[in-house]
């Protein structure tokens, strides 16, 4: 229907200019951006005829004039009139969620999205409009909800933030505990998830130790011969001048074992004849060093000689589990030079 009303309008127009041109100028009809809107219909323009610009909707018209006259030349006058799309307003950002855009000017479109554990409430587009304006408001992202974390048999959870009512929000955390003597089984922390629903709940139960059996060379706080509770403790010592090493006390472990036990370490001899050692600050000679014992982890010090610079010093060793090793520089003195030239051993020469 349009391109038959543009046809007939066309031909007789055709006709009448071949016929009319030698006679009149006349204006053709202007050439103008999409975005212009003129007043007429018309192919051809009498000299004199002016025409009123405007823009389309959705555009602002900037620089003019506004008017253009058909001259007697068969030209328009000249404009510089443009017409620009409108702006809308910046958007606001969007907390807990992200929004996309590449522009603000008339038909941009704003892609909303929430983060993980949020959802949208309201349209996740929105579209400039022709006068200006966002075609809906900023939507929202409200966190996902969960339920009360579920409680196992025998424990309780605490939570980490103060949770009013019957709901939690996504990102909740709590830690769950069992009552004594249940052993809690499984993950102890909880979270709301992005999903709405809790992390897998642990369980309490209850776990027994076996009676735990004693070390060699030490003894036990208890001899009794029955199965222990999840988190009962058994101390231990040591006789005579063994040393412990590790925890003093065991403790029943979730998993039904008992902690790792000590272990009673043994004492060591300085196993030297002749002479001097230094122990706690002590210069003592061997033979008045009664009884010959020194305690796991004790230091000893002998007495070595630097023969270049005449000088003597002490060289530390350790009692490890009954092993003391003497340091390779200690040179046992002979018999003579120990009792006739003492003042010429390592340990009574000048020290380095
Ligand atoms: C908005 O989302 C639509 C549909 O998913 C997509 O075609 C368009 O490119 C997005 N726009 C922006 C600015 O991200
Ligand atoms: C802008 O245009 C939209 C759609 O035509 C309309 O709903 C809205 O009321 C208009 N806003 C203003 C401020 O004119
Ligand atoms: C908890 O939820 C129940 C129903 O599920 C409801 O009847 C009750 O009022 C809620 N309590 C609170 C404190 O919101
Ligand atoms: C408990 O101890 C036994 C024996 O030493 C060992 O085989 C087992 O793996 C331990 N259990 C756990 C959960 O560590």
């Amino acid at each position: 229907m349009e391109r038959m009303l543009t046809l007939f309008l066309l031909c007789p127009a055709l006709f009448f200019t071949t016929v009319t041109s030698q006679r009149d100028n006349v204006c053709l009809r202007p050439n103008l951006a999409d975005t212009i809107e003129m007043a007429g219909l018309q192919r051809y323009f009498n000299p004199g005829v002016e025409l009123a610009l405007s823009c389309i909707d959705g555009y602002t018209p900037v620089l003019g004039p506004r008017k253009i006259v058909c001259t007697v030349s068969g030209e328009w006058t000249k404009t510089r009139f443009l017409c620009t799309p409108k702006r809308c307003p910046y958007p606001d950002p969007l907390s807990n969620g992200e929004l996309y855009y590449e522009d603000t000017i008339y038909q941009s479109t704003i892609n909303y999205t929430c983060n993980e554990g949020y959802v949208l409430t309201g349209s996740s587009t929105s579209v400039c409009q022709a006068n200006g304006t966002w075609s809906t408001l900023v939507p929202e992202c409200t966190p996902v909800t969960c339920d009360l974390a579920p409680i196992p048999q025998f424990g309780m959870i605490i939570y980490d933030t103060t949770v009013r009512g019957n709901i939690t929000y996504y990102g909740t955390t709590g830690m769950y505990k069992c009552h004594l003597p249940y052993a809690l089984i499984g993950n102890p922390r909880a979270e709301c998830t992005a999903s709405g629903t809790w992390t897998k709940t642990p369980e309490c139960k209850v776990v027994t130790c076996r009676p735990p059996h004693n070390i060699a060379r030490g003894y036990m706080s208890t001899t009794d011969q029955r199965d222990f509770d999840f988190m009962e403790t058994v101390k231990y010592g040591c006789t005579g001048d063994f040393v412990l090493e590790g925890s003093q006390e065991i403790v029943c472990q979730q998993d039904g074992n008992w902690s790792e036990k000590p272990s009673c370490k043994a004492p060591c001899e300085v196993s030297i004849n002749r002479g001097r050692i230094l122990y706690k600050g002590r210069r003592i000679w061997i033979k008045d060093f009664e009884p010959n014992k020194v305690l796991h982890k004790e230091i000893v010090s002998v007495y070595c000689k630097n023969a270049a610079r005449k000088c003597g010093y002490a060289v530390p060793t350790q009692c490890i589990d009954g092993r003391l090793q003497i340091p390779e520089c200690f040179k046992e003195p002979s018999y003579a030079d120990y009792n006739f030239h003492s003042s010429s051993l390592p340990s009574e020469i000048t020290q380095c």
